[in-house]
């Protein structure tokens, strides 16, 4: 299907960020086998240790994360990691955080010059970084990171949504007047979980972090909704999907792609099986 600027998938089904890394041992264990694409994990203009530990807890159906955007910067990723994923049939999109408009465009800039990438998912939703929670709840920083990105590539650009907001559809309308080429579809939202014994969150700092999973999927089916019905630029669809007639909801729904996350860590072959039944399913690609 075609997202925009030349980028095309061969099967709706993706991985989502930060589930997948950079590819490299999905790869290797045959888990990108008819994939359309493989977003990476949130990458940075500098590297980033990201949060100490402990930075993820289970909660009934699903899982908390707050990693704090882990990665070994731009320059790493289009030096040393592009260059690796040189033939494969996935698409590789770069995930892209930052704390201000100019972290965005300065990653920008440089993957545009990466032959390897063949788009850019701009994380605004990010809800673990102090700065970056402003861009993705307010359209018009939103609309305006947007922009300042698509100015300086010619990638196709997707910008991730963060749930966290009352009216997701105002923030899609934003950032398609923007120029996004696509959205896609919830990030994570904000939850935590709570230790009786110690009397304080589990996790450390604010004790809130990232919810992803099932127990999301049905919200993130309205926003998806609600995304669909308000945009005329293509929706892809996350939240929850952890099976095939997940991924089909999605996408009778109305969603152009899916992306598989949480699943991938503990069916890892999902994602692949998933792309292989749609196949079957006929029309899906
Ligand atoms: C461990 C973990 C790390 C994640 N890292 C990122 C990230 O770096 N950038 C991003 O945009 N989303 C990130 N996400 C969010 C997922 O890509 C996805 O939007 C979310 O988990 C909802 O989908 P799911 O319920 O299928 O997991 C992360 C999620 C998890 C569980």
């Amino acid at each position: 299907m075609v997202i925009g600027r030349g980028l095309t998938l061969e099967s709706p089904v993706g991985a989502a960020s930060g589930t997948f890394g950079y590819g490299f041992e999905a790869e290797r264990m045959g888990n990108l086998a008819g994939l359309g694409a493989i977003f990476t994990k949130g990458t940075t203009i500098e590297p980033r240790p990201g949060n100490a530990p402990p930075r993820i807890a289970e909660v009934p159906a699903g899982m908390l994360n707050s990693i704090g955007l882990q990665n070994p910067g731009v320059e790493v990723v289009a030096t040393e990691y592009a260059p690796r994923w040189r033939g494969w049939a996935a698409k590789v999109i770069v995930n892209v955080a930052g704390s201000t408009i100019e972290d965005y465009v300065r990653v920008c800039r440089r993957l545009d010059r990466v032959p390897e990438v063949a788009g850019i998912e701009l994380n605004i939703s990010c809800p673990n970084i102090a700065h970056g929670l402003d861009l993705g709840v307010d359209p018009r920083a939103a609309a305006a990171c947007t922009r300042a990105v698509r100015a300086v590539t010619e990638k196709a650009v997707i910008v991730k949504l963060t749930p966290n907001v009352t009216d997701i559809a105002e923030i899609g309308r934003a950032v398609q007047d923007g120029g996004a080429d696509a959205v896609s579809a919830v990030n994570t939202y904000l939850g935590m979980k709570w230790s009786r014994a110690r009397g304080k969150p589990v996790l450390p700092g604010t004790g809130t972090a990232g919810l992803s999973g099932p127990a999301i999927k049905p919200l993130a089916m309205a926003a998806v909704a609600r995304l669909v019905a308000a945009l005329t630029i293509p929706v892809i669809g996350i939240g929850g999907i952890a099976s095939t007639d997940d991924a089909r909801d999605f996408l009778e729904l109305g969603a152009r792609a899916i992306q598989i996350g949480t699943a991938n860590f503990y069916l890892p072959g999902l994602a692949a099986s998933c792309a292989a039944e749609l196949r079957q399913d006929g029309g899906a690609a």
